[in-house]
């Protein structure tokens, strides 16, 4: 049970997005790769790589030096493999469509002659001296259409502010050291702004890193899209549809509250797909009289219902960011309370009974859209060349219809938030959605 206590506070920006994901379900460990069914016979949230590494996923390649095994203890320069080696993670909340990225990735290297390993539960392996997990076309055989991470992912292994006891230390040296050791030659790291701003910390140490961008959030700046949010607007969606019923049954205002933390897209998109007449963004400090006067026009106009979609970065105007105290040493600030901090100011203006719904981790859980799995897949491939083509501190995007490479530090340049200005606002303004300014 969570005992942390929902507070306000205005320094929204604070709560980075980098991060996320203790209270993700852990699934216990399962090798893909030794399964026969190739892992399809795993849990519906997706299976996790063994720890251990797999002796029958060993590259096709030529054979690797005494010291390229995996874990081995021979001496830094007997591991230099004779072809690139690329290792690749996890970092921060998961976004349905990760798998797909290793997939499409792993896939993509083989014939172009890089070895991939992977590194479980984010920087962790690489920090605690853990076994790297060699990963081929078998490994990741059935992993596509399921959620969260195969390897597993953390949102407090920043090997900057690394956790220990209840203190944190600076471990970056020793993951640069080790992917020196393992004859790492390029860090493909798949994250969110935190996993890919610590990927530009060991560039300047001398690491050649390629991010992938990720998060449901989409609030990166340096892509127009990132796998993930699909497919929890689907689910937020599905949401709406099924509260329509029960809110005009019971001729009730129900609030559905959605992830976004910066940016409101989930709320708008899915606002707009599944009909909602109130839409509140991080973007737009809402005023909750125009709420209430939405509320009370459409039961003038014979709905005596509404429903109300909010994110979970919104605030009312003169307001804060709703966020959890007593965060842990390692992770970012939690929000939480946006959708019953609405439901206080608005219960007194209105004469229908207020419920709230907060959709949470259901929104980063279950299998992939097929559109995050396509843009999962580009992705991953677009990594992979460049890779191979020795490109490094770059991260792929999405620019328009096409995948390109951007530099690295653009990706952590500023958020990606909604343009107020933009067509998805006009057309929800069209449609008479309030946006509560
Ligand atoms: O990945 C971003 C995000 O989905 C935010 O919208 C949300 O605030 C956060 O993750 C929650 O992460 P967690 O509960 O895993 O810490």
């Amino acid at each position: 049970m969570n005992t942390q206590r929902p507070t306000r506070s205005n320094n929204a920006k604070s709560a980075t997005s980098h991060a996320s994901s203790v209270a993700g379900p852990q699934i216990s460990s399962v090798d893909t790769a030794a399964s026969p069914s190739g892992g399809r016979a795993a849990s519906r949230t997706g299976p996790r790589l063994a720890a251990k590494p797999d002796t029958k996923a060993r590259p096709t390649k030529p054979t690797l030096g005494p010291g390229a095994k995996t874990g081995g203890k021979a001496k830094a320069q007997d591991r230099k493999p004779s072809w690139p080696r690329a290792c690749i993670l996890t970092g921060g909340g998961d976004a349905p469509g990760l798998n797909a990225v290793l997939r499409a990735f792993v896939r993509a290297c083989e014939p172009l002659g890089v070895e991939v390993v992977g590194s479980r539960d984010g920087f962790t392996s690489l920090v605690e001296g853990q076994p790297l997990v060699p990963l081929n076309r078998e490994s990741v055989r059935g992993i596509l259409p399921k959620g969260g991470t195969v390897l597993g992912t953390s949102n407090r292994g920043n090997p900057f502010d690394y956790p220990q006891g209840k203190r944190s230390v600076n471990r970056s040296r020793r993951v640069v050291k080790r992917l020196a050791d393992e004859g790492i030659s390029c860090l493909i790291l798949i994250g969110g702004d935190g996993t890919l701003g610590i990927g530009q910390k060991l560039a300047l140490q001398g690491v050649r890193v390629i991010g992938i961008p990720k998060t449901i959030d989409n609030d990166l700046r340096a892509t127009d899209r990132t796998f993930g949010l699909d497919t929890a607007v689907g689910t937020a969606t599905w949401a709406i549809d099924t509260l329509h019923s029960t809110a005009e049954a019971h001729q009730r205002v129900m609030i559905l509250e959605v992830m976004g933390r910066h940016a409101g897209f989930i709320a708008l998109h899915a606002g707009i797909a599944g009909g909602a007449d109130v839409i509140l963004m991080p973007e737009l400090p809402y005023n909750v009289e125009r709420v209430a006067a939405q509320v009370r026009r459409r039961t003038r106009l014979g709905a005596p219902f509404s429903i109300i979609v909010i994110g979970e970065g919104a605030y009312p105007q003169g307001g804060a960011v709703n966020t959890l105290q007593g965060a842990t040493v390692g992770t970012p600030t939690r929000l939480a309370g946006a959708g019953h901090e609405l439901a206080e100011l608005l219960a007194p203006r209105i004469p229908h009974e207020v419920r709230v719904t907060v959709l949470g981790h259901l929104q980063r859980g279950g299998s992939p859209s097929p559109a995050d799995r396509i843009l999962a897949t580009r992705f991953g491939i677009r990594a992979a060349e460049l890779c191979a083509a020795g490109e490094s501190n770059c991260m792929v995007a999405l620019r328009g219809t096409h995948i390109v490479s951007v530099p690295l530090n653009e990706a952590t340049s500023g958020l990606h938030r909604v343009d107020l200005k933009g067509e998805f606002v006009a057309v929800a303004r069209t449609l008479g959605i309030e946006l509560g300014a």
